[in-house]
């Protein structure tokens, strides 16, 4: 063995034993200091409060907040950002009598100065290694600034595009959402916890939050347990595996038990049978809306409740601050639930170093060099582009011809650098996002630009149109922005309407008419229902919240030096009646057909039951051809695997990237299983004329899901493996059949 692959053995070796000696040694550190602790004030580690967002330090106007924190009574803020002010509420902690550091934490949730594309946006990159570089120039960001937690990745699974918190998230696959997970946890923790240009990550929230009924925000959750084991947890196991270090918990209630208060999602399954080992914090409030949902009788019952169900730390409800110490007194919170409670959180002070040095993370020089970095710029460039997904492209009306010598640039958001940051934006720098305009009027070269806003924001008033359609009519082609604004999608934001706000469609219409060539750049945080621009346009590009660069982003995609890779990581329905609505549907025992002569089917006497765009969608400027496809054995043993392997072909002019999708079915199972599922993904660069061969592992891990007893596994039987441009653009199909276990 070479000296390299010594050394590599070594520390492979070596690392779990390093790591099992930190953890013990941080654990008698804990012990020792918790031997020391009164119930108030280990009661105070559990106390979260939010600081003045962006007013300065904490809500420190108020004079209480800074005298419960002198006084140990707090232990972790949010909502308190730079260095100054993080030093300043610090300062006041390490006054308190042991002196133990707060713990900052925020929603880092898509960067911190450099805004990088909203969550559903960067999912549609499917590149892992982009989501994680994003992940971690967020980090490297809100640490240099104080930070030392990100309320980050929010994994919540959404199929129901009404909900404004689909902006958050990975989209409506497992399989995809855990791989973002996964990345996005080591993006933001890096290789270690403890490094300073590294945050810990929450896994949020926890759980099925994304399946609040009738998609209106907060609402209750109702589903099977093996459903909810098979579609909303696997991207919280994954987060887990990947070394999260927080979970929160989240609004809504399980099958009639608020999430904070719910003991088999905290207790039974994240402590239980994942053995996690970091810390619970609720969300805003949740634990004293238990009383609201009807669940706690008062602060005091919502507090036992709570902590007994596994929820650690309390964010904003002064339940715990106000309550726990007299539920230890009066036994209905043991000592030995509050101890375990406050040891997780300790434990993660100690791993960050703060006991060392708490200013560790507050250097004013670092800060300022670090959010000045031009590489984090380039960064969200490239994660932007990634993002785009080109829905259509008619007649070549993309990329623009380098001969079109003027280009109208139209529509209410053509011109918007707020809106292109999308929801949950900290710090960014918003004088420095480039306009869609900007970036067109940057790239056009000897082109001439002209622009009309046409309307205001979310253009309720069409007095511009006429203005729009005479600078459209001097033009060779017109590329109109439309969508929502920034505060259309996010928290709180659900919507009964998901078509373009106000009279964006009669925009579209108005320049349709003049006969030019009409390229559609549409924001949003969520799909969007947009039929006659479906229909009619010539190219859509949906650009989700591109961030800080999404100018240059768009830009580049319309003038063809970046080709457009984005897929779809959520399905887009014709209307708000198909929803909910996935690729993964289950079969259904009458068909799913829209054959006119079939009565009695699965389908709507009034649409269509096809989606609009469908999961995994999103066209190139190039072609790809898919052959040859081979399996390794048409047989497979539990113990075994099999490769899946085919030629992809870049049979186009322009070199370009294709994420080819691995699908399969479980033709007969314990369970009815979907019609498809996503069970693999590759991003493949191809110049033109190339080709390669693609290959798949497939193994029982692939094929195992959790039946009605919630126990994992594969059954025997015949499977049928497709492969794909989209889940409904299934290029080759092969079979293979899982034997039974000898
Ligand atoms: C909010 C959100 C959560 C966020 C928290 C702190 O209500 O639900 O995602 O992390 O409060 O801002």
């Amino acid at each position: 063995m070479t000296m390299k692959k010594t050394t590599l053995a070594l520390a492979a070796a070596l690392l779990p034993l390093l790591a099992g000696a930190q953890d013990a040694q941080i654990e008698s550190k804990v012990a020792a200091l918790m031997r020391q602790m009164t119930v108030a004030e280990k009661v105070g580690q559990l106390h979260q409060i939010s600081g003045g967002l962006h007013t300065g330090p904490a809500s420190g106007e108020d004079a209480r907040t800074q005298a419960d924190i002198r006084s140990g009574k707090v232990g972790s803020m949010l909502n308190v950002k730079g260095v100054a002010d993080t030093r300043a509420m610090q300062a006041l902690a390490l006054q308190s009598r042991l002196h133990i550091p707060l713990l900052f934490g925020q929603d880092v949730i898509h960067g911190y100065r450099t805004v990088f594309p909203v969550p559903l946006g960067e999912s549609a990159s499917w590149d892992m290694e982009a989501i994680e570089q994003s992940a971690r120039v967020a980090a490297r960001e809100a640490s240099a600034a104080g930070i030392h937690w990100t309320f980050a990745p929010m994994v919540d699974i959404a199929r129901d595009p009404r909900w404004g918190r689909v902006m958050e998230g990975a989209g409506e696959d497992a399989f995809l959402g855990s791989a973002i997970a996964r990345a996005r946890v080591h993006g933001f923790q890096g290789k270690r916890l403890g490094a300073t240009d590294a945050v810990m990550a929450t896994a949020k929230h926890f759980a099925a939050y994304g399946a609040a009924l009738a998609g209106r925000d907060y609402n209750a959750v109702d589903m099977s347990q093996q459903q909810l084991f098979e579609v909303y947890l696997p991207p919280f196991k994954a987060a887990l595996d990947a070394g999260a270090a927080t979970f929160m918990n989240s609004f809504n209630t399980l099958n009639g038990v608020p999430a904070t208060g719910n003991s088999f999602l905290q207790r039974d399954v994240l402590k239980g049978r994942w053995n996690f080992k970091g810390f619970v914090v609720s969300d805003w409030g949740s634990v004293r809306e238990m009383v609201a949902h009807g669940y706690a009788s008062d602060l005091a019952d919502a507090s036992v409740k709570a902590i007994n169900a596994g929820s650690d730390m309390d964010m904003e409800s002064y339940a715990h601050l106000n309550y726990l110490e007299q539920s230890i007194k009066s036994g209905k919170v043991k000592m030995k639930t509050l101890d375990d409670a406050v040891r997780r959180i300790l434990y993660k002070k100690f791993e960050l170093g703060l006991f060392d040095d708490p200013y560790r993370f507050a250097d004013a020089a670092r800060e300022k060099a670090v959010l000045a970095d031009p590489s984090h710029r380039a960064a969200a460039l490239d994660v932007a582009q990634k993002s785009l997904v080109l829905l259509k492209n008619e007649g070549g009306a993309l990329p623009l011809s380098r001969d079109a010598k003027r280009i109208a640039v139209i529509g209410p958001l053509a011109d918007a650098r707020r809106d292109l940051e999308g929801g949950w934006v900290v710090e960014g720098d918003r004088a420095r996002v480039v306009s869609i305009l900007e970036g067109i009027r940057g790239h056009a070269g000897k082109a001439e630009v002209s622009y009309a806003q046409a309307c205001g924001v979310g253009c309720t008033n069409s007095d511009g149109f006429a203005d729009a359609v005479a600078t459209a009519a001097k033009a060779d082609v017109v590329v109109l922005a439309v969508g929502e604004t920034w505060d259309m999608s996010g928290e709180a934001k659900s919507r009964t309407d998901i078509t373009l706000p106000g009279h964006q469609e009669q925009l579209f219409a108005a320049l349709k008419a003049t006969g030019k060539p009409v390229v559609v750049v549409m924001l949003a945080g969520r799909p969007l229902v947009f039929n006659a621009i479906a229909d009619q346009a010539d190219a859509i590009v949906y650009a989700w919240f591109p961030g800080s660069e999404g100018g240059n982003a768009v830009a580049n995609v319309l003038f063809g030096d970046y080709n457009p890779s984005g897929k779809l990581p959520i399905t887009f329905p014709r209307s708000v009646g198909q929803i909910p609505l996935s690729y993964a549907q289950p079969s259904t025992g009458r068909p799913v057909t829209d054959e006119k002569d079939v009565v009695y089917k699965s389908g709507y006497i009034d649409s269509v039951n096809s989606p609009r765009y469908a999961f995994g969608h999103g066209l190139s400027y190039t072609s790809f051809k898919y052959s040859g496809l081979t399996v390794s054995s048409a047989e497979m043993s539990p113990s075994q695997q099999v490769t899946l392997s085919f030629d992809l072909a870049n049979t186009g002019k322009a070199e370009g990237t294709e994420i080819v999708q691995l699908y399969l079915r479980d033709m007969v199972a314990s369970v009815a299983r979907p019609v498809k599922e996503l069970k693999g993904f590759q991003k493949i660069h191809l110049l033109p004329g190339e080709q390669r061969r693609v290959n798949f592992t497939i193994d029982r891990e692939l094929l195992s899901f959790f039946n009605s007893q919630l126990v994992w596994g594969a059954e025997a039987g015949d499977f049928k493996l497709m492969v794909g441009s989209a889940s409904d653009d299934i290029r080759l199909e092969g079979a293979l059949k899982l034997l039974p276990a000898r």
